[in-house]
């Protein structure tokens, strides 16, 4: 399929601000009149179910089925949503991508670069990955306090200081780093400064 759009990718451990950071991205955008698809993974689809079961439980299955779902859910996504847009010449911001499955899959014991690979396979490569960066125990904290919510089986502390280096490691010329710590605003300033040259001399 030929690729007109544009493709950015939120990454991040959890509580980085990457969902708040898509919604005040795709707002700017629509406002200059660009068609946006703002899309996430793990998906609504029949694999992204299956997948927030296992929040609860992520021991019911080995690994490599953890591994599989996550690379069916994105094959699905890619498939459905994704490529179509990106034919259609529209901007997709996807909250997480294969470097999520590198990260969150490799602390559980996977080469991450292999995770890649089979990943650069079937799935476009993003034009930037916005990579938003916190200290592990700051994205604890805003889930736990600020939403309210409890930590599943993927977002223990502890798995989430490994998540963190992988991230941390992860080359690429797509990926910039993006202090997260800042209030919404700011790190929407920073956001807006990295994609303006994927929109230049639009926006
Ligand atoms: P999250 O962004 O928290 O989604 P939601 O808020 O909709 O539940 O992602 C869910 C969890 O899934 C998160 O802890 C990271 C994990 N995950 C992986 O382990 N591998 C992947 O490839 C993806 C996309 C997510």
């Amino acid at each position: 399929m030929k690729r007109k759009g544009l493709l950015i990718a939120f990454e991040g451990i959890d509580g980085t601000g990457k969902t708040t950071q898509i919604e005040m991205l795709s707002e700017v955008l629509r406002r200059r009149g660009f068609s946006v698809v703002a899309t996430r993974e793990p998906t609504d689809g029949q694999y992204g179910r299956k997948i927030r079961e296992l929040y609860k439980n992520r021991k019911s299955v080995t690994p490599e089925e953890e591994l599989a779902l996550f690379l069916d859910d994105r094959r699905e996504h890619v498939a459905q949503v994704i490529a179509p847009a990106l034919a259609r010449g529209e901007v997709v911001l996807t909250d997480r991508y294969y470097f999520s499955t590198a990260a969150y899959q490799g602390a559980a014991g996977h080469d991450p670069l292999k995770i890649i690979a089979a990943n650069e396979l079937f799935a476009p490569v993003p034009d930037m990955v916005i990579m938003l960066e916190a200290p592990v125990s700051l994205g604890v904290h805003r889930v736990q306090k600020l939403r309210g919510e409890t930590l599943n089986d993927f977002e223990q502390e502890e798995t989430l200081a490994k998540v963190a280096g992988i991230f941390a490691d992860l080359k690429g010329s797509c990926i910039r780093r993006i202090d997260g710590t800042g209030n919404a605003e700011t790190v929407h300033g920073l956001v807006m400064k990295n994609v303006a040259e994927l929109f230049e001399p639009e926006i």
